[in-house]
């Protein structure tokens, strides 16, 4: 099976999951949490190059604060035992979004894994974190007009080649699959700029359910289409 260089996942559904199950939606992303970790180490074997998954956006800040802080709590856990992981599969570990509004501790968590594992290239992992397609293209128009206005950009066109330097991606080859777990079929503000020649998936299956042989059924209605655009141009 041919697998796709970079896949970009919508991690939904985990609240409905816990709630079918009569528990508190808590529970959902603490087994979602732990799900992420054995795909990730599924897709590194499958030999994916690039991994992307939105685990927290912008519009998130709207929860309520308990499940704000259970969800910066399981990052805070997460993203120590993500540095293990990046060891063990030589991946190199990138927070796309804004951590300026993050905790200054979860901050200092996200330059030890990036530096940690700043050299590997086995694999890229992307968690998108504060994240939002819409805020990543504001910060990026700003930081280029500052640039303009020192002289540090040519005059002229600002071309889409010299505007993905200032994304969050920048270096990141556009995905070529996006999965969306749990129904909903939006892109909920992620990789608005990045996901033009994207192929799509939707699933009804929730984030804590969707294991290995969902993976595999969504790469293969992947190379059943015609991809005629993007990374396949
Ligand atoms: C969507 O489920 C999920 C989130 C908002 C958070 C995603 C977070 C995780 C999977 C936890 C671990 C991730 C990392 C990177 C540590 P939902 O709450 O929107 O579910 P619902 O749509 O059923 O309400």
């Amino acid at each position: 099976m041919k697998v796709p260089n970079h896949i970009a996942i919508i991690l939904d559904g985990n609240g409905r999951w816990a709630k079918r199950r009569g528990m508190p939606r808590s529970y959902g992303h603490i087994v979602g949490c732990n799900n992420l970790e054995k795909m990730c180490d599924e897709i590194c074997e499958m030999g994916v190059k690039y991994l992307t998954v939105y685990a927290f956006s912008t519009e998130n800040w709207k929860r309520s604060a308990d499940e704000v802080k259970v969800l910066m709590n399981l990052f805070r856990k997460y993203l120590r035992r993500v540095e293990m992981k990046a060891h063990k599969n030589r991946m190199k570990v990138r927070i796309i979004g804004d951590p300026s509004a993050l905790a200054p501790d979860l901050q200092e968590e996200i330059r030890e894994v990036e530096e940690a594992s700043a050299d590997y290239d086995q694999m890229y992992f992307q968690i998108a974190l504060n994240y939002g397609g819409r805020d990543e293209i504001e910060r990026a128009v700003t930081r280029i007009a500052e640039d303009a206005s020192n002289g540090k950009l040519p005059e002229g066109r600002v071309t889409g080649e010299i505007f993905e330097r200032y994304l969050d991606t920048a270096g990141i080859p556009d995905p070529d699959l996006l999965i969306r777990t749990s129904g909903e079929q939006r892109i909920s503000n992620f990789l608005l700029w990045q996901l033009a020649y994207t192929e799509f998936y939707f699933t009804d299956v929730a984030w804590p359910d969707f294991h290995k042989q969902d993976l595999i059924e969504a790469i293969e209605k992947y190379n059943g289409r015609d991809r005629r655009f993007g990374n396949a141009k």
